[in-house]
């Protein structure tokens, strides 16, 4: 079996040079916490970033990547202006910010920066294809390197890529905010599974994905640009079991009971967050000191340690917000400490492993209250330490982990009362409500770990997709075949739908006009000797007339209700029964059309059709619903029938499909028919055709064709094929 390469912005550990001599220390945040152990015990390799380094003689470069080699670890190096463009700016300045929802931190001067942001991916992707083996499998992590699995699949299509986004995917409202939206969604589909924290994060992905891509996620799969891409819920865990086992090593439990005593009777309070706008650090002072005003008791019996991990220290909008955070923590401190107790231990600082979990096992309750964090593993971390069963968490309610952890006491984090009535409940809950909780938590931390996270990533990678979508497609073989029979025959008709078979479909029904190149092979193959082109749609005989009334060319409108056999002909229609139906129904489907924003309706002689492709995915698909259970009631007993087509609800007289059009052309001996067509309404058409007929199905969905190509680009392409 073939290695795991793993790809992230930041690699496991960070390199700095201090005093001439490299210094390698574990990096923090939770990427490289939580896939650390994974990478320890596996024999992957981890392609990313050392961190900031001064320009290094070659030499000097040789003997690094010699000493990352033993973390098995392969650097991508960053100049300094692309630190600045692409790290500090596109990925940490816009993207950072706008998938937390602080929309108001977007530096919008950073847009320029997405020319880098795309330079140092296509590096990455380089890198990695480099490192690349047949057989491995490549798992690239966040928003950093979205741009990632598209550039690598062009450099090596064959391999299996999945991407992890470790941060929320916000509502489609937010996201379109960043004018390259498509490009990111298309970067992100270049891999085969795409894995989120929670639902509500896919949920988003897959709205933006239709609303920007017109891509329509039939549950946890699409298909685009012809592959099939998954999605999928993978909520990460941590190596819960190494968490209690620091919790009860010998050095821990020394550092717990030091701590406890210099407490004396005081309780503890602990925050152990990076220094990030998102972590609501000012809001959990402002909780504080709200405590205080409204609990007096607690002054002087409290003791909060806020552990903050210094993080992107060059961004600006992170050193303006420190010198705020420590302001408030002044404040508070001013307003609350007494001559032997401050309420609030602000530390600066990273912590050692050992440090950190003594902290999580002597604290009495633990504030995790983010204004947004894809996950939280700090949550995480608290709960797996506290292998005495104790101890209550305060999560709030927008960190991922609050899907998972129901029995921590959740709350509002811009809700300072709240959250001050909160921190009182933990500081007296008692000890058995304590218990039961802190089992509960327990059992899903440990169950759900990180091993199990990546295991069961790892596996929904290396399945085989559901159906190969290439494999659905008529190999060239048959198709050359095919065309070189048409070619022969000495009576060939082609009965040719147009949306979805001719021309892609569009937002609009009305936008959807055939371009100059269509028209041309058109009248190529009608001035073919011995050839006769159809063709047939949906449409209205007004807008076929206007589209295609001078060609050479049969046309059937209405599916088939009207017929215009050849050039210079009158449209006739079908005899069908009278049409008051009409007058009744047209009310109630524009009724339906007015509360739905962006659909429309088309009314034809024998048949009305309402489209919601303009229209908002949901509410649409919900009207067509409530649509189509009135029509179908209208409908019994009536010669109607209502027909479900590509985004569009159809009503019409019943017998008046494409089918209907072959007894008008006349079943004359001799003939070579061919019929393309893309939806349930060609499917008539097929159905219809007499033995030695063929049908050629285009697009994905079920056909009874014998025949499939892939798009209308590709049935075109077999049409220009006869000319040969
Ligand atoms: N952490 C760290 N150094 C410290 C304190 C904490 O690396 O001095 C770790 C912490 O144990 C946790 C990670 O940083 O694993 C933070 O991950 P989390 O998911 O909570 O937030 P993120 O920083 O990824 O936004
Ligand atoms: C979060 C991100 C990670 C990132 C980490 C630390 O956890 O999801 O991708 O590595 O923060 O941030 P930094 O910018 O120092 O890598």
């Amino acid at each position: 079996m073939g290695r795991l390469l793993i790809v992230s912005n930041r690699l496991p550990v960070t390199v700095k040079v201090e005093e001439g001599e490299f210094r390698i220390t574990p990096s923090a945040g939770g990427l490289a916490t939580g896939m650390r152990g994974l990478h320890e015990g596996s024999d992957s390799l981890w392609v990313g970033w050392p961190g900031e380094l001064p320009r290094l003689s070659e030499a000097r470069r040789e003997e690094l990547e010699q000493r990352l080699a033993e973390f098995r670890t392969a650097p991508v190096y960053l100049s300094q202006t692309e630190v600045n463009r692409y790290y500090e700016g596109f990925a940490n300045g816009v993207l950072w910010p706008l998938f937390h929802y602080l929309t108001d931190r977007v530096r919008s001067d950073a847009w320029k920066d997405w020319q880098t942001y795309s330079e140092v991916n296509e590096r990455f992707a380089q890198r990695v294809a480099a490192e690349y083996r047949p057989g491995d499998t490549v798992w690239v992590h966040d928003y950093q390197l979205c741009l990632v699995p598209v550039l690598l699949r062009q450099l090596v299509p064959e391999a299996r890529i999945g991407f992890f986004l470790h941060i929320p995917f916000p509502s489609s409202d937010v996201f379109r905010i960043v004018p390259w939206r498509t490009e990111i969604l298309e970067g992100i589909l270049g891999s085969d599974l795409v894995g989120f924290h929670t639902y509500p994060y896919l949920r988003h992905f897959s709205r933006s994905l239709n609303l920007l891509l017109g891509v329509e996620p039939d549950g946890e799969r699409l298909v685009y640009a012809n592959r099939e891409v998954r999605l999928g819920v993978f909520p990460m865990g941590i190596d819960a079991t190494r968490f209690s086992a620091l919790a009860e090593s010998a050095e821990v439990a020394a550092e717990v009971q030091s701590i406890r005593e210099e407490l004396g009777k005081r309780k503890l309070l602990l925050g152990v967050d990076r220094l990030d706008y998102t972590k609501g650090l000012p809001e959990r002072m402002l909780a504080m000191e709200r405590l205080l005003e409204r609990e007096p008791s607690w002054r002087g019996r409290i003791r909060f340690i806020q552990v903050v991990v210094p993080s992107r220290t060059k961004v600006e909008s992170y050193k303006a917000f420190r010198r705020n955070l420590d302001e408030l923590v002044g404040r508070v401190n001013g307003r609350y400490a007494t001559i032997d107790s401050v309420p609030i231990h602000y530390l600066y600082q990273s912590v050692s492993e050992h440090q950190l979990v003594a902290l999580y096992r002597a604290a009495d309750v633990m504030l995790v209250t983010p204004l947004r964090d894809g996950m939280n593993l700090v949550a995480k971390e608290f709960v797996a330490s506290r292998s005495d069963g104790d101890g209550v968490l305060v999560l709030s309610e927008f960190a991922g982990a609050a899907a998972e952890l129901a029995e921590a006491l959740q709350v509002n984090p811009y809700d300072a009362d709240a959250a001050a009535m909160a921190i009182h409940r933990a500081l007296t809950m008692p000890r058995e409500e304590r218990r039961t909780r802190m089992e509960a938590l327990q059992r899903r931390v440990f169950t759900y770990d990180a091993y199990r996270w990546a295991d069961t990533f790892w596996k929904r990678l290396q399945e085989p997709p559901a159906a190969e979508v290439d494999r659905m497609l008529s190999p060239a073989g048959p198709m050359q075949e095919l065309a070189a029979r048409l070619r022969a025959a000495k009576h060939l008709v082609l009965i040719l739908d147009y949306d979805g078979t001719l021309a892609p479909y569009a937002s609009s029904p009305q936008l959807a006009e055939p371009d100059e190149e269509l028209k041309r092979l058109l009248k190529a193959l009608s001035s073919r000797p011995g050839t006769s082109v159809h063709v047939v749609s949906g449409r209205s005989r007004e807008l076929m007339s206007r589209w295609f009334g001078r060609l050479p060319l049969g046309l059937h409108a209405e599916h088939g209700f009207w017929s215009r056999p050849q050039l210079g002909g009158e449209w006739r229609p079908l005899k069908v029964r009278a049409l008051e139906w009409k007058r009744r129904i047209l009310p109630l489907i524009e009724l339906v059309a007015a509360r739905t924003p962006g659909s429309l309706i088309e009314e034809k002689t024998a048949a009305i059709t309402w489209y919601y492709r303009m229209a908002d995915p949901e509410l649409g698909a919900r009207r067509f619903e409530e649509l189509r259970r009135l029509l179908e009631k209208e409908v019994s007993g009536l010669p109607l029938e209502v027909m479900t087509g590509p985004k569009s609800l159809e009503i019409r007289v019943r017998g008046v499909h494409k089918g209907a059009i072959l007894d008008r052309l006349g079943a004359k001996r001799g003939i070579t028919l061919l019929a393309m067509g893309d939806d349930a309404t060609d499917e008539d058409l097929f159905g219809a055709l007499p033995a030695g007929g063929t049908a050629v199905h285009v697009g994905r969905g079920p056909s009874s064709a014998a025949y499939r190509v892939a798009d209308p680009a590709a049935a075109r392409r077999f049409l220009a094929s006869l000319l040969a």
